[in-house]
């Protein structure tokens, strides 16, 4: 099986190269390498993911971009099977910023995908890396915590257009092409519209990626900003199980679907809970300080889970406590990545 991932030194990309290089496929890596430069981060960090896919002996990597052509159909060579599309701008805080680039990225980027696809690999299985954030949240609607059912957001929720972020509408444009692929030219397509996905490579920041921010900044002895009290909820879903839900989709009977994917209620928690956790597997305080919420920072929003559980026959298995432990331990085996003075 030949395997196209885009985005592969990213988190997400990068899991699904490890995983299906050791399930013997032939694994190609698409990445220009640019997370450093839309997060404002050391390019040492995502040198570190690529660096670690060119030891695995079944990984090809191409520096190239998603936005390309020449690019593209350069990485699908003669056809493949499967494309996982992780590239992306992957930030809600920043996108405002970078408006055209955000949309070039998330939307261009993968409609060039797509094409170059129908041209020269039609028979390939697309799955495309959405978001919860397409669907927005009632802005003026007052969230009473507590309830936690009634903000679990289905795969049948309508987008609400008051709380959208650019990032939200780039990737919503990305998500939308991939489903008219998926029904007009008869690709086979799936769009996972994902939670908070986190894991060891994962090089968060404040802006983005919060839980290996909030590893990274406590064992970095950094102190940690809260927007808000810090009782907003998340559900939070290991990277290895989200590669296990693509996994099945590529193996299932479907043509064309679209899931919700996250960690469910059974792993959802607040802010607050993570910093307990972590409070707990290292036995210090973090670090914390408070201030006032962020625009386009929901209160809390937990994907329900059935339709992909069922369908797929999937659940996710390493709960946040284990989870976070994971991510503790490579944090804490790589710090020269995340000490500043030393880059
Ligand atoms: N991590 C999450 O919690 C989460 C949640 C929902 C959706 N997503 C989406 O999933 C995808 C993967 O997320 P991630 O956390 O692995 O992000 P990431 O930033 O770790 O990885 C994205 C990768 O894409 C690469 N990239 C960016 N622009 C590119 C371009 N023009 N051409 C080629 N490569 C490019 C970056 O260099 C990076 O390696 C993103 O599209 C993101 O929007 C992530």
């Amino acid at each position: 099986m030949r395997v196209l991932i885009t985005g592969g030194a990213g988190l997400v990309g990068s899991h699904c190269a490890e995983y299906f290089a050791a399930k013997n496929a032939q694994v190609i890596v698409l990445d220009n390498l640019m997370r450093s430069k839309l997060l404002k981060i050391p390019h040492k960090s995502i040198e570190h993911n690529w660096r670690f896919l060119k030891k695995i002996k079944n990984v090809k990597c191409i520096e190239g971009d998603v936005r390309r052509e020449l690019d593209v159909t350069r990485a699908i060579g003669n056809g493949v099977d499967v494309v996982i599309h992780a590239a992306g701008q992957p930030s809600v805080f920043s996108s405002g910023d970078i408006l055209q680039e955000d949309f070039d990225i998330n939307a261009g980027g993968t409609v060039n995908v797509l094409e170059c696809l129908r041209r020269k690999s039609k028979k390939a299985v697309f799955i495309y890396c959405s978001t919860d954030k397409i669907y927005g949240y009632d802005k003026e609607k007052k969230t009473k915590m507590g309830n936690k059912k009634k903000y679990t957001v289905n795969d049948d929720t309508q987008v609400k257009f008051s709380g959208l972020s650019a990032y939200a509408a780039s990737k919503l444009t990305g998500d939308i092409y991939t489903q008219l692929f998926g029904h007009n030219f008869k690709l086979r397509t799936a769009v996972f519209r994902m939670g908070c996905i986190y894991g060891p490579r994962q090089f968060g920041v404040e802006l983005q990626g919060w839980v290996g921010w909030f590893v990274q900044a406590h064992l970095m002895g950094k102190k940690l900003t809260l927007y808000g009290d810090g009782s907003q909820v998340r559900d939070i879903l290991y990277v290895n199980d989200l590669v296990m839900a693509f996994e099945s989709f590529i193996n299932s009977r479907f043509d064309h679907r679209v899931y919700n994917i996250g960690g469910g209620s059974s792993n959802s928690l607040s802010l607050n809970d993570c910093l307990s956790i972590l409070e707990q597997e290292t036995r210090r305080k973090p670090k914390v300080r408070f201030t006032p919420c962020r625009q386009n920072d929901q209160k809390i929003c937990i994907m329900d889970i059935k339709r992909v559980s069922r369908e797929l026959r999937w659940k996710p298995r390493v709960t946040p406590q284990a989870g976070i432990r994971k991510v503790i331990k490579w944090v804490d085996d790589n710090k020269v990545f995340f000490n500043e003075e030393k880059i």
